[in-house]
C-alpha cells in the first residue's frame, strides 16, 4: 500500500484555514479515535454499513476500472474499504482526513484488506484538498460535512476536484421530520447517546457535540441550495431508516 506523507502534518494548513472550529473537531476525533468504530456499529445498530453501500452505489462507477475516487474526512476508511470491496481493487481511492489518529486506524484495517494497496491515505483538509483540478471521478463525504463549518467552501474544493460527468455523495445524519419519530429520535439523541457514547469513550464532550451539530445541520432544502451554489446539478436528498440519514447526491457537468 502506499501512503502519502500525512505523517507529517502540514499545521499551516489547517490552523490558516478561516475556520475556527477545525482545531476542536480534529482534537476531538484523535481523542474518540480508538472507540470510533465500535460505536458507530453499535449506537447506528449496524445501519452505516448500509448507508455507505448505498453512498458508493450511487457514484455509478460500473465496473471501476481506471477510475479514481476521493473520499474526504475518510475517518477509519470504512468508505474507502467498502468501496475497493465493491469494485474488487479496480477503483483508485485517495481517502484523506485531518485526525492522526483516525488516519492510523484507517492504516491499519487498510493494510489488512485484499484490495488494500489501491487505496493511498492522506493527511489533509476537506476545504484545501491534496488534488490538482478535474483529477477525479467522485468525491464521496460521510458523516463529515457537518464538522465543517463552511459547507458552501468544501464543496466547491470537491467540485475543483472532481472531472466532468464525475459524481458527489455526502451522506449525513439528518432529524426525521415525522413528529413521532422526531420525538423518539430527540430523546435517543440527546438523552441515551451522549450517555452510552460518552462511557465507552470516556470523552462525553463528543457525544454531546454529535447531537447538536445534527440538530443545526440545514434541512434537505437548504443543504440541496448549497450544493447548487457550489456548481453541482442533478442534485438530490435521499432519506434512508427514517430520515435519521439522507443521501445527497449531485453531479458536475
Ligand atoms: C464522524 S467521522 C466520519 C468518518 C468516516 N467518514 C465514516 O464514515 O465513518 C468525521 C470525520 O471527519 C473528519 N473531519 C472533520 N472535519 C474535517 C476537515 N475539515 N477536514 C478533514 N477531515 C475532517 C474527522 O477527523 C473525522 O474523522
Amino acid at each position: 500500500m502506499s501512503v502519502e506523507p500525512w505523517t507529517k502534518l502540514n499545521q499551516n494548513l489547517v490552523l490558516s484555514m478561516n475556520n475556527v472550529e477545525l482545531p476542536f473537531i480534529r482534537e476531538m476525533f484523535d481523542a474518540i479515535a480508538p472507540k470510533y468504530d465500535f460505536l458507530n456499529r453499535s449506537l447506528s445498530l449496524y445501519q452505516d454499513v448500509i448507508w455507505r453501500r448505498r453512498a458508493i452505489a450511487s457514484l455509478k462507477l460500473g465496473n471501476g476500472r481506471e477510475k479514481k475516487m476521493m473520499d474526504v474526512a475518510c475517518g477509519t476508511c470504512d468508505m474507502a474499504i467498502e468501496a475497493v470491496r465493491r469494485t474488487k481493487g479496480r477503483l483508485f481511492i485517495t481517502a484523506t482526513d485531518f485526525s492522526f489518529n483516525m488516519l492510523a486506524l484507517g492504516k491499519a484495517k487498510v493494510e489488512k484488506e485484499p484490495h488494500g494497496a489501491s487505496i493511498v491515505l492522506a493527511q489533509g483538509n476537506g476545504l484545501g484538498l491534496p488534488s490538482p483540478d478535474a483529477a477525479y471521478d467522485a468525491v464521496t463525504i460521510a458523516f463529515g460535512i457537518r464538522n465543517i463549518m463552511d459547507r458552501h467552501g468544501a464543496l466547491v474544493e470537491f467540485h475543483r476536484c472532481l472531472k466532468k460527468g464525475g459524481r458527489v455523495a455526502v451522506l449525513e445524519l439528518t432529524t426525521p421530520t415525522h413528529t413521532f419519530l422526531r420525538g423518539l429520535y430527540l430523546l435517543y439523541f440527546q438523552k441515551i447517546l451522549p450517555l452510552v457514547g460518552g462511557l465507552f469513550s470516556k470523552n462525553r464532550g463528543a457525544y454531546s457535540y454529535l447531537p447538536e451539530s445534527v440538530l443545526k445541520f440545514p434541512s434537505h432544502a437548504e443543504f440541496k441550495a448549497i450544493m447548487k451554489g457550489a456548481g453541482f446539478t442533478d442534485v438530490h436528498a435521499r432519506p434512508m431508516t427514517f430520515g435519521i440519514v439522507t443521501l445527497f447526491t449531485g453531479r458536475k457537468v
